[in-house]
């Protein structure tokens, strides 16, 4: 390659040009990674859970719930783990859970496919049982490094299992939900808050005016961090 050449193709690299101006007729467009690599990060994660071996829970499900929403966004929520109806779909809170936190969402203007979702554990749990803590601690490893890539500026942890999965055993919800916690994963730290799960406040609807207290508060938040929703 002459030295022109070379220089051409630094200053093209320099700009992250996605464009090659030459003469030939063919393979002028460079394919960058669309979101710095975020897409290929996550199907790599889901295909290291498919291969997940000896879980009970895998064993009865019938398919993997992995997430929903825009793994751009700047807002992150987990929940526990797939019911029944998000198994047969695949996809994550699209059961009676699920129609409650589309309201949440609602009634802070957040617009649920602006947002990312996923569960502590990506297979249903059979009949709906919580995960055991052992399948928590095993999955949170998983949980971790997707919190790492999506790395949100928010993270919204709803209901006991989510909060057991990062912060372990030693917490409890009905005290620590509404504060804003630094939580440290893989080096770095994330603005995560505690929540009650949608489920629960079908089971005690009472509950409900400490969820709408926490909504607000993320809410506020994200208004002071600017975050589109
Ligand atoms: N409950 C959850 O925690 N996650 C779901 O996806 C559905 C119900």
């Amino acid at each position: 390659m002459v030295f022109k050449e070379i220089l051409n193709q630094e200053f093209l690299k320099s700009i992250e040009s996605e464009y090659i101006f030459d003469n030939a007729p063919i393979n002028r467009f460079i394919k960058n990674k669309e979101n710095g690599g975020t897409d290929e990060k996550l199907a790599e994660l889901k295909s290291k859970i498919k291969s997940i071996k000896d879980c009970e829970l895998k064993k009865f499900a019938k398919n993997i719930v992995f997430s929903d929403g825009n793994p751009n966004s700047q807002i992150m929520l987990v929940g526990e783990g797939p019911g029944e109806k998000e198994d047969a779909h695949g996809k994550p809170f699209v059961g009676d859970a699920g129609i409650l936190l589309n309201k949440m969402l609602n009634a802070i203007k957040i617009k649920r496919e602006n947002i990312y979702i996923t569960n502590v554990v990506n297979y249903r749990p059979p009949n709906n049982r919580k995960p055991e803590i052992s399948e928590i601690n095993r999955y949170s490893g998983f949980l971790r490094e997707h919190i790492s890539i999506i790395n949100p500026k928010i993270l919204i942890l709803m209901g006991s299992t989510a909060m057991e999965s990062i912060f372990g055993q030693k917490l409890k919800i009905s005290k620590e939900r509404g504060k804003w916690k630094e939580t440290i994963i893989n080096q770095k730290t994330f603005l995560t808050i505690l929540t009650f799960h949608p489920a629960y406040l079908l089971r005690q609807p009472d509950q409900k005016k400490f969820s709408w207290e926490d909504l607000k508060n993320i809410r506020k938040k994200i208004d002071e961090l600017k975050i589109k929703t």
